[in-house]
């Protein structure tokens, strides 16, 4: 394993492994590393000969700021377990790498209507943040397949637009691997850190909350079971910012169901000071 702080430094490194015919994974991470970025990691083994993570925790992507101090740091554990994983490079550089000129300032993506619902209205600028950091890394890496789990389904949307609208960024290939769970279903998170032992006990009601949209749509007013999803988790005392049934590719909000178009079902929700977020494919 091989790491590397400066952008140059690496980007040096992948052209000379690239010139001999090795195909680039790329896994981009904000560190605090489980079994959920580690399957990444595999998913990345199993299609390309050389793997590069990324362990960056990305100021722009914040609205909150306490939300950004509270982050989880533990990069001794996530270079362990990289390596322990076969991961070949990993980038590990500090915010002034990337962004030399300051934060304040950066240009704007064109990433359409989907950075604006879900998780854009809930966190204003987030999205454009996830942007403008995966674009940079994409631009140092230029990876050949890159690997994001299902867990942050909206962002995947984000980097198929980003992806589909760069033209340096047109060869590269999208992998999206399904969420990793906890025996109780829990989707795994970095955030799960920060629950106590009680919450952790009441955070499955999410998945179980999302299996019964699944097992209550019905063609026609989706609004009766969004009610009684919504009340499953205030009853545990979960704080919900949203429970949505949408178009699974475009995420818009489906309020009546035609029976055919095909659903996605997602929550956000706080479990105390915690925000978890979840999602399932509703139809195949
Ligand atoms: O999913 C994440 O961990 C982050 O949003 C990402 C993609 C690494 C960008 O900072």
């Amino acid at each position: 394993m091989v790491l590397f702080k400066k952008k140059d430094d690496i980007q040096r490194f992948i052209t000379q492994l690239r010139q001999k015919n090795n195909k680039i994974g790329f896994v981009p991470t904000m560190g605090a590393l489980h079994e959920g970025h580690i399957s990444l990691v595999r998913a990345a083994r199993e299609k390309c000969t050389i793997v590069v993570c990324s362990i960056f925790v990305n100021p722009t992507q914040f609205n909150d700021k306490k939300d950004l101090e509270k982050y989880p740091r533990t990069i001794e554990q996530d270079l362990a377990l990289l390596i322990q994983n076969e991961c070949d490079i990993i980038f590990y550089p500090e915010v002034a790498e990337l962004y030399p000129d300051g934060t304040a300032q950066q240009p704007r993506f064109g990433l359409g209507p989907v950075e604006f619902i879900l998780e854009g209205k809930y966190r204003p600028g987030h999205f454009q943040g996830v942007a403008t950091v995966v674009s940079k890394l994409f631009s140092i890496v230029q990876p050949d397949e890159v690997f994001f789990g299902q867990k942050d389904l909206q962002q995947t949307k984000i980097i198929e637009r980003l992806i589909e609208t760069t033209p340096a960024f047109e060869n590269i290939q999208m992998n999206i691997v399904p969420t990793l769970r906890t025996g109780n279903m829990l989707a795994l998170s970095s955030r799960n850190t920060r629950l106590t032992a009680e919450q952790l006990a009441l955070a499955p009601v999410i998945y179980e909350t999302l299996q019964f949209l699944k097992n209550h749509i019905a063609k026609g007013d989706l609004s009766p079971v969004i009610e009684k999803a919504t009340a499953m988790l205030e009853a545990k005392g979960l704080k919900t910012d949203y429970v949505a049934i949408a178009n699974k590719d475009t995420l818009e909000a489906v309020t009546e169901w035609d029976g055919q178009t095909k659903l996605a079902g997602l929550i956000a929700a706080f479990l105390g000071e915690v925000r978890l977020i979840d999602n399932l494919i509703l139809t195949d």
